[in-house]
């Protein structure tokens, strides 16, 4: 009887270690292939690659890798295939290197999100590492990925000449000013105020963007043209010239692109066509002298051109948090701290990264909960976000982060203007998208820290009119 569990036990030994050792064949093979297969990248970003590769980060990271064949086992079959789904949609390991080879298209959020993995030490996922024990980044492996990460945050993402900069950080202080033209932000100024760009004269960009109001309207969903409601929440137009896209989606490239839009929208604007709404400005003998004297035409591309020039100038320095990011010390309470503290433990960072604290990536809604299920409500057109444009089953529920900057005061909050508290906005983000259940002195902490992301236009700290 005892011999038997002995026999039975060694053998159980024997097979995990043939797994192990045959695990580790298959790993080292398929490492060695993916990296001869990076031809174009150089040599030290053929170092980074070898990292990931060498430590099997590919079987969860990168669709496209061959897995060992132990996972074809039924058990293990469903929970990899899971795992691998939920993985991919944290992070993904093709996009980086694409980025390698083309820095276009590399993430500033998928930096911070492999740094806060570095620095936390939280991948491979243990159970993986319980099978594959040399899966597990060495301090020289760290250290390869954590220059070359630093690298490419000085070099790509941080504009020359900016103050308190340090690359160890995911986001970095509002520089005082984008260089601009004045006379084409002079025009852009009096276009963005004007009736004219919609089909019956009333609405004007500043109608759902209302400076005062902290770039927004303050309504879940904005008013259009004949009371038109629109069916997703309007983001703030301050810092909007740092975002990597415009709109939830995406689907405008850039500030220009993005203004010409609104004037057509049937529910914004309601203009017919640009012919109707050009004509109505070529009438106008005073605005077209002073328009041609700046510009050499007047038309679409020179209209939303000088809207996007002005926009350049709607950026907001000088935040308490900026002045602490540029060495002041004293500009957070020892509660902001704290909540800064947290807002980093919790990866609030990994996303709302960068200058405008988002506007960096897309990124899905409901990584740990299924944010739409527990909503309750029907599931709308645009809460497919980017999906709307790419029709990619990725895509799905995957939104452009929403800039942090100034956030008291652009209320209410998420793509379907839901939430009304900003102290239910971070509770929400902590359970749906960092995995966390904080506490409320943590969830407090938190919020005081974002009322230290309001900074200054034109010289004066952003407020809500009349309150
Ligand atoms: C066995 C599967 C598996 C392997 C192997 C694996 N990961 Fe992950 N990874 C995950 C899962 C699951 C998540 C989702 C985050 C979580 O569960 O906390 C994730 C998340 C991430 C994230 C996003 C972090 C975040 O919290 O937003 C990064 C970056 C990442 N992994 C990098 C790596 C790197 C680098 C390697 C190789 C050293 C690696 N992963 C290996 C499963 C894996
Ligand atoms: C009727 C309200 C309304 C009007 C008028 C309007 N917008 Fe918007 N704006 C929105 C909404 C709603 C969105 C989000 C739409 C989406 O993402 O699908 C948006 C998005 C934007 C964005 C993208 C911000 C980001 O973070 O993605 C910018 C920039 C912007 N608007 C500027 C303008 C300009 C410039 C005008 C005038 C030409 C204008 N808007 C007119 C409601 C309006
Ligand atoms: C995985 C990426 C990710 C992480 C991590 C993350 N967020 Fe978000 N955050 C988003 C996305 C995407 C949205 C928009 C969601 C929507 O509208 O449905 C958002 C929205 C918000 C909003 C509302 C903004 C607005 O204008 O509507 C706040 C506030 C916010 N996040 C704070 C936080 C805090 C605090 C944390 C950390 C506890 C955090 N986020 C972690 C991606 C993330």
């Amino acid at each position: 009887m005892k011999n038997r569990l002995i026999v039975t036990i060694l053998l159980g030994i024997a097979t995990f270690l043939s797994l192990v050792g045959y695990a580790y064949l298959f790993d080292k093979r398929q490492a060695e292939k993916l990296l001869s297969q990076m031809t174009q990248l150089s040599p030290t970003e053929k170092k980074v690659a070898k990292v990931f590769f060498d430590n099997s980060c590919q079987y969860c990271h990168l669709p496209s890798a061959e897995l060992p064949i132990y996972t074809q086992l039924p058990f293990i079959k469903e929970s990899m295939e899971q795992g691998i789904l939920s993985a991919n949609r944290f992070f993904r390991l093709d996009h980086l290197l694409n980025g390698m080879q083309d820095p276009t298209q590399l993430s500033e959020a998928d930096l911070a999100k492999l740094e806060y993995t570095i620095r936390h030490n939280t991948m491979p996922v243990p159970a993986f590492v319980h099978l594959h024990w040399w899966a597990k980044l060495n301090p020289t492996e760290q250290k390869v990925l954590l220059d070359w990460i630093y690298q490419q945050r000085r070099e790509l993402f941080i504009p020359q000449n900016t103050e308190g900069v340090d690359v160890t950080r995911s986001i970095q202080p509002i520089p005082d000013k984008l260089k601009t033209n004045p006379a084409q932000v002079k025009l852009g100024d009096l276009l963005y105020h004007d009736g004219r760009l919609s089909g019956d004269g009333t609405i004007q960009c500043h109608t759902c963007h209302q400076l005062a109001k902290g770039g927004v309207d303050g309504l879940p969903f904005s008013i259009g043209i004949d009371n038109q409601e629109g069916s997703i929440n309007a983001p703030t137009v301050y810092n909007s010239a740092f975002n990597f896209v415009q709109f939830w989606d995406g689907r405008s490239a850039t500030l220009a692109d993005q203004a010409g839009a609104p004037p057509l929208n049937p529910v914004e604007m309601g203009s017919k066509n640009w012919e109707e709404i050009l004509a109505k400005f070529e009438k106008d003998e005073a605005f077209m002298k002073e328009f041609l004297s700046v510009y050499p035409a007047f038309n679409r591309d020179t209209l939303t051109h000088a809207i996007a020039e002005f926009e350049k100038t709607l950026i907001t320095p000088n935040s308490a948090f900026d002045k602490y990011l540029k060495g002041d010390e004293n500009a957070l309470t020892e509660v902001q701290k704290r909540g800064y503290a947290h807002f980093k433990s919790a990866k609030c960072d990994t996303c709302h990264t960068g200058i405008a604290m988002g506007g960096r990536s897309y990124e899905y809604m409901g990584l740990y909960r299924d944010y739409f299920k527990d909503r309750g409500t029907e599931i709308t057109e645009a809460d497919e976000g980017r999906f709307v444009q790419t029709q990619d089953p990725y895509d799905m529920h995957r939104f452009k982060v929403p800039t942090l900057r100034n956030i008291e005061l652009t209320a209410p909050y998420m793509h379907d203007g839901t939430i009304t508290d900003l102290k239910d906005a971070v509770r929400i983000m902590a359970v749906y998208q960092s995995g966390k259940q904080l506490t409320d002195t943590e969830l407090n902490e938190i919020v005081e820290f974002l009322k230290s992301l309001t900074g200054e236009y034109q010289g004066k700290k952003l407020s809500l009119e009349n309150k």
